[in-house]
């Protein structure tokens, strides 16, 4: 209140105020996006285009639902962004509208095993969608055993025929403990144990390696059926990305060889459609701010070429500290090896590993040990390895950084341990 005074007293002038400037230019109707929550990962399209094979196989999997059988459980999976989330929910939406006029109590119902931190969780996220409250479930002081079988009364009971979905199901594997394995297990099987209504579980998952992680029975089970996602070609994004411009940006607002560079950025190697949009948010982000008439902008009313590269760095660089903030310790000082010895022989990386590690009081891991590691952290593409020749010495496997060494001293720099070591 006292600092408002002074600006008041002080004749400053309000106008040149950077946070007035940029209310300004939102007041003044410059907005390049006019519709940010469709670009919200979560938003749901009217439309969903290049897919229609994957609809049908998850519906015609479902369908059964409709005439009071039992459909098979499904398993979904696909690389990340391919329109799996989008497709599953969009049917079982639609197939729960038909319901309606059923002759059968019909729940299609859908959680996350991202957002539940035990199986538990997950399970009384089922029981309340099926409209179980809180006294027949409450959050708390359950045994996971007792709430399953609750939710099977439930079903039994009114006869419901259920559908659940379990997205990103990888994260399952976590949310099990030693009970929990024999929970999923009946889960998957629940129909035997039911006189009344069914349970079909459909699993989505971009991480095929979580088959290892669970019970091969679970999975066999799971796997009754099953829809394969294949990656968008650049071509596709394209055409998913333009359904967005249109409903989220200001009419002409992202020049056309800014959304082709945009769809290319995430075609040709990912085909991920989530980071094309995100791509042309954060695009979108930086052309309003350099014409947020902050004085040194440009005064941009048009995504251009040169925004979507800068969103990309953003996006790289991102991307690359979340996965350096991530390491422990020991990787850390690895990484930091590595940094100050650029393009070194193993050995010559654990000596100024041992080193680093005598600054930060930490007592050193053994070679066998930290080559091991080395190895690991090649695998985030963090650092990369190649094999060079030494002539008569052999062969030796020289290290070095594949990021910018300012990305790493940023991600470190909030580790105490590592203060005076950047
Ligand atoms: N065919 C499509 N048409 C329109 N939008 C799409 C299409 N496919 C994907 N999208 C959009 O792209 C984003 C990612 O899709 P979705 O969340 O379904 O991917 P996913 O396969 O579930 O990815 P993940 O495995 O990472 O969860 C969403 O915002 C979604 O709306
Ligand atoms: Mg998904």
């Amino acid at each position: 209140m006292l600092e408002w005074k002074w600006w008041c007293v002080s004749g400053i002038n309000v106008a040149s105020d950077p946070v007035d400037s940029l209310l300004d230019a939102v007041a003044g109707g410059k907005s390049i996006i006019v519709d940010r929550a469709v670009l919200h990962f979560a938003h749901m399209p009217d439309l969903v285009l290049h897919r229609d094979e994957e609809q049908k196989a998850v519906a015609q999997v479902l369908i059964p639902i409709l005439k009071g059988s039992r459909p098979s459980n499904l398993l979904v999976y696909g690389k990340p962004g391919t329109g799996k989330t989008l497709v599953v929910r969009k049917v079982i939406s639609q197939i729960q509208a038909r319901a309606a006029d059923s002759k059968f109590p019909i729940r299609l119902v859908y959680s996350n095993a991202k957002d539940e931190t035990t199986l538990g969780g997950l399970l009384v996220s089922l029981g309340k969608q099926l409209g179980m409250d809180q006294k027949r479930l409450p959050v708390t002081g359950l045994a996971i055993g007792e709430v399953f079988k609750r939710i099977l009364e439930e079903v039994d009971g009114r006869g419901l025929n259920v559908v659940f979905v379990i997205d990103e199901i990888d994260h399952l594997a976590q949310l099990v403990g030693r009970t929990g394995k024999d929970i999923l297990y009946q889960l998957t099987s629940a129909n035997m144990r039911l006189d009344r209504g069914t349970l079909t579980i459909v699993g989505i998952s971009n991480n095929l390696s979580f088959k290892e992680n669970l019970d091969p029975r679970v999975i066999s089970r799971l796997a009754d059926e099953e829809a394969v996602f294949t990656t968008y070609t650049t071509e596709q994004i394209k055409k998913i990305l333009e359904g967005r411009v249109a409903a989220a940006f200001a009419p002409d607002a992202v020049e056309e060889p800014a959304l082709n560079l945009c769809a290319a950025l995430s075609g040709s190697e990912h085909g991920d459609a989530r980071r094309a949009i995100d791509l042309l948010r954060i695009a979108g982000e930086i052309a309003e701010r350099a014409g947020g008439g902050d004085g040194g902008g440009t005064d941009s009313q048009t995504v251009t070429v040169e925004h979507v590269r800068e969103a990309s760095k953003k996006m790289e660089e991102d991307k690359e500290l979340t996965v350096l903030r991530s390491y422990p310790l020991h990787e850390k000082l690895l990484i930091l090896a590595i940094m100050r010895s650029e393009a070194s022989s193993t050995g010559e990386v654990y000596s100024h590993y041992k080193s680093l590690c005598r600054d930060a009081a930490a007592g050193p891991l053994t070679q066998r040990r930290v080559t091991q590691m080395l190895s690991e952290i090649e695998l985030s593409g963090i650092i990369s390895g190649r094999v060079a020749s030494q002539g008569v010495h052999g062969r030796t496997k020289k290290h070095r950084l594949t990021v910018a060494p300012q990305t790493v001293k940023k991600a470190f720099a909030e580790d105490l341990t590592l203060q005076g070591l950047l």
